[in-house]
């Protein structure tokens, strides 16, 4: 495959600064020789420790969200100056929880990618449907919906700075994951929206990577898949015990 392996760790809203210091820290040491591309994703308030930690190594550094505005009265949001400030080079959005939880739709969503494609970030557009709409054959239209409407006005120039991350919302945290044929089948029909949007040649060079119940011992099999470039990984990403032996699949 000519795309490249990328292997994501989203912390979510765990770790004190000490903690995600200490992980970052065996992280750095364990994937040094690492053959894949890498990320960890702390919570705002760790950034700048992590930040210090994983410069100059093979982990980039990301965010797992941010405002849809550069600045103002916005209480509680983070901006992609003070991201940028900080060295973050990557941002998650769209993420399931930012969707279901915190009511983000697909124009806020989208947004937010245009500001972060603008101040240069490599954004993670997070996409996946919920269980009700699996059972209802809503898959492909959802993921389409939220792949189409996230992308909207993101040139093809700028689409060299999107990864997509195919997240079955009814896998997250749960410890139920995809069947490797069934994610495959949503990231190949991902695939062909973005050829449709993009032509051919972006499409096969996005990166669509898979997240929900990422473990080490179902990794492999869903990386072996054609349309599977990569993971987005929740819970194990916590620990170098389970996210080291993911990330060196
Ligand atoms: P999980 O989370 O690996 O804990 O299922 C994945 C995610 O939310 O990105």
């Amino acid at each position: 495959m000519s795309r490249q392996y990328y292997i994501a760790g989203n912390w979510k809203m765990h770790k004190t600064r000490s903690e995600a210091a200490e992980l970052a820290k065996t992280l750095a040491g364990q994937l040094k020789d690492g053959q894949h591309k890498y990320l960890v994703a702390p919570s705002f308030t760790s950034l700048e420790t992590v930040a210090a930690i994983v410069k100059g190594t093979n982990i980039r550094l990301g965010a797992q969200n941010c405002a849809a505005e550069e600045q103002g009265a916005h209480t509680g949001e983070v901006s992609v100056l003070q991201l940028k400030d900080l060295g973050v080079q990557t941002i998650i959005l769209g993420h399931s929880e930012r969707r279901h939880v915190y009511k983000e739709d697909d124009a806020l969503i989208n947004k937010k990618v245009k500001l972060a494609l603008k101040h240069g970030f490599e954004v993670i557009l997070c996409i996946g449907e919920l269980l009700e709409e699996r059972e209802a054959g809503k898959v492909e239209a959802v993921c389409e919906t939220q792949t189409v409407k996230g992308l909207e006005g993101v040139s093809a120039a700028e689409l060299a700075n999107i990864v997509i991350a195919y997240e079955p919302v009814w896998a997250i945290g749960t410890g139920k994951t995809a069947t490797p044929e069934d994610a495959e089948a949503v990231h190949a029909f991902t695939r062909k929206v973005i050829g449709r949007l993009y032509g051919a040649e972006a499409a096969e060079k996005i990166i669509i990577q898979y997240g929900g119940s990422v473990k080490p011992d179902n990794a492999a099999q869903l990386m072996a898949k054609e349309n599977i470039d990569g993971a987005l990984v929740g819970g194990a990403a916590l620990t170098p015990d389970t996210f080291v032996p993911i990330a060196k699949f």
